[in-house]
């Protein structure tokens, strides 16, 4: 059995190379939607509809626990695919999110209470950073905001052009001036941290930026652990196979950039 690792498209890598770092004993199976990329824009049913597909595609290929390594999935679909779906297709099989893992973590690295999310329009429109949030630390006041952009920017490799640091240095400038007083920053879609030397030109020297890939590994990690009986289930090869929604000769190239290693990818199609 793998544990699955889905994103939109090449985003969940950040993911992925953070749980590889912490556990690499394991099988991974990574699948990008890239060819219906970006979620961040789509509406709710879209979203859901879509990352059902791929939670099954990675179920039928051998997978027992998938990571939705997308925030905009973990905001949209993830609680519907617990709740809904998997009593019907497994009740062994397990779904988690990136979203939690991040919000644990927040409360410990914030001094000023003041911290800012930045996510794709859908994460921000589900409100789901400020609900959690609130319901651990509600002394926290958290502005969330969208970065229409900046996935397109990845998917599109224009990292440190002077065209992406535009877009960059405008929703920063944006942010701050919601709130002067943040002293955090999360990156709150898998593809930012691809985009994070740019981020920190024009950030306040000071500001933490929170990167969810660690968090996330260190969860799983936990998870596993507390779920002995998922654990041993899970082969340990230390493989990973990459499937795309896309062109596979496009995936790899960008995907390999991205991981500084070479990847051969199949191409699925999703929506049969
Ligand atoms: N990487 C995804 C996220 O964490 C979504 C990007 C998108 O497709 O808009 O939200």
């Amino acid at each position: 059995m793998k544990i699955g690792v889905f994103d939109s498209g090449y985003g969940g890598l950040t993911i992925l190379k953070e749980i590889k770092k912490r556990l690499p004993q394991y099988d991974y199976l990574y699948l990008g939607d890239n060819a219906r990329n970006p979620y961040g824009s789509r509406s709710f049913e879209l979203v859901y509809e879509f990352t059902l597909q791929a939670v099954k595609a990675l179920f039928e290929r051998g997978c027992h626990l998938v990571i939705l390594a997308c925030n905009t999935a973990s905001a949209k679909a993830l609680r519907s695919i617990q709740q809904n779906d998997l009593p019907h297709i497994d009740p062994n099989k397990r779904v988690l999110g990136v979203i939690r893992p991040t919000i644990e973590a927040i409360p410990h690295i914030t001094l000023s209470r003041h911290v800012g999310v930045l996510a794709t329009p859908g994460t921000v429109l589900s409100r789901s950073y400020s609900i959690e949030l609130n319901k651990f630390a509600p002394d926290i006041k958290v502005t969330e905001h969208p970065c229409p952009m900046w996935v397109p920017i990845v998917e599109n490799n224009e990292i440190g052009s002077p065209g992406a640091d535009y877009f960059i240095k405008k929703e920063i400038d944006s942010i701050f001036n919601r709130d002067s007083k943040i002293d955090t920053l999360v990156l709150g879609c898998t593809h930012y941290p691809l985009l994070v030397d740019s981020i920190k030109k024009f950030v306040p020297e000071s500001t933490k930026i929170i990167c969810q890939g660690s968090l996330v590994a260190e969860s799983l990690e936990c998870y596993l652990a507390r779920h002995a009986d998922l654990q041993a289930q899970c082969s340990q090869g230390g493989s990973t196979k990459f499937l795309t929604t896309e062109h596979s000769n496009k995936f790899d190239s960008l995907a390999s950039f991205f991981l500084d290693k070479t990847v051969e990818s199949e191409t699925i199609n999703l929506s049969d």
